[in-house]
């Protein structure tokens, strides 16, 4: 890691009281065996067809074939309930009480392992939800929950049984519950997604910290140019070259580390540590 480049990047901006903000991605938890959205393993089967991500996560297949989406959604939590935080999830729990209120983390991850690595719930802002929460499908009064008892993850062979099929359904209204994630044919907002609370904090950081996402959703876009055009420092950890990375290695306040992040983001805040200290 470029210690001076680091040191001429952060350390005035730091002195100035601006806030730090963490962006991570799916990259962040694969050290954790959660595989990443763009990679192999994304593909689910039904019946005879093979479907994307970006083609289950959506809410058209929740009306076509509920039962399909939430098969494929215990078995994501499955993979999720079995995974455990690593040492980059908890770099940014350090980093978080070395910041306090000047510390925010947006992600984009619905694994819940930054709050099980012990990340304050109100400073980490989940902007595409938490797969371990539901909703009322027809949101009938927008309240999140956690699953109902007796929903858990299940293999990919193992059916929904009609019981908790019976529990999927929404005390109130009686329609089917949703898994408490943003689809790709939906948009961000505030009381699900946090949408005016990230732009916000956007507004008023002046270090930005990127990890492991290759960039392709909108709302992290939006954050990279806002604090591009501040003038923030923009440091992007990745394992490979991405659009992010590109960006930061482009611009005079960036920098991007070719790391992976749970070697990286440790390193990361020792350095910043020691400079504190
Ligand atoms: P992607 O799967 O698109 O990208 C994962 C990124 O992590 C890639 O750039 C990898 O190079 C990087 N990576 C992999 N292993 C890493 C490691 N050990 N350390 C550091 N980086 C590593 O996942 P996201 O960018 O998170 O949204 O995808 C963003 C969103 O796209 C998802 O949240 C999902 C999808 O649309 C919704 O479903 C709304």
């Amino acid at each position: 890691m470029d210690q001076g480049k680091l040191d001429r990047l952060l350390l005035q901006r730091i002195e100035a009281k601006g806030k730090i903000t963490v962006l991570t991605g799916a990259g962040i938890s694969a050290e954790s065996g959660i595989p990443t959205f763009r990679g192999p393993e994304g593909y689910w089967t039904v019946g005879s067809r093979v479907y994307q991500p970006q083609e289950m996560a959506t809410w058209n297949m929740f009306q076509r074939d509920p039962r399909a989406v939430w098969q494929w959604y215990l078995y994501r939590l499955g993979i999720c309930a079995r995974a455990e935080p690593n040492q980059g999830h908890h770099a940014l729990v350090e980093l978080a009480n070395l910041f306090q209120n000047r510390f925010t983390l947006i992600t984009q991850n619905v694994d819940n392992l930054h709050l099980r690595a012990g990340q304050d719930a109100n400073q980490t802002y989940e902007i595409h939800g938490n797969i371990f929460f539901v909703r009322c499908s027809n949101e009938c009064d927008g309240s999140i929950h956690p699953l109902p008892q007796g929903i858990t993850g299940k293999s990919k062979e193992e059916a929904i049984s009609e019981d908790q099929w019976e529990t999927l359904h929404c005390s109130e209204c009686g329609q089917l519950l949703r898994p408490h994630v943003l689809w790709f044919d939906e948009t961000y907002n505030e009381p699900h997604y946090r949408l005016e609370s990230t732009l916000a904090v956007t507004h008023e950081t002046t270090v930005l910290v990127i990890v492991g996402t290759s960039g392709a959703t909108n709302l992290p876009n939006q954050i990279v140019s806002k604090v591009y055009r501040q003038g923030g420092a923009i440091i992007d950890i990745n394992i490979a070259s991405n659009r992010f990375g590109q960006f930061a290695e482009a611009y005079d306040a960036g920098m991007a580390i070719l790391q992976p992040s749970n070697t990286a983001l440790p390193e990361f805040v020792q350095y910043l540590k020691n400079r504190l200290s």
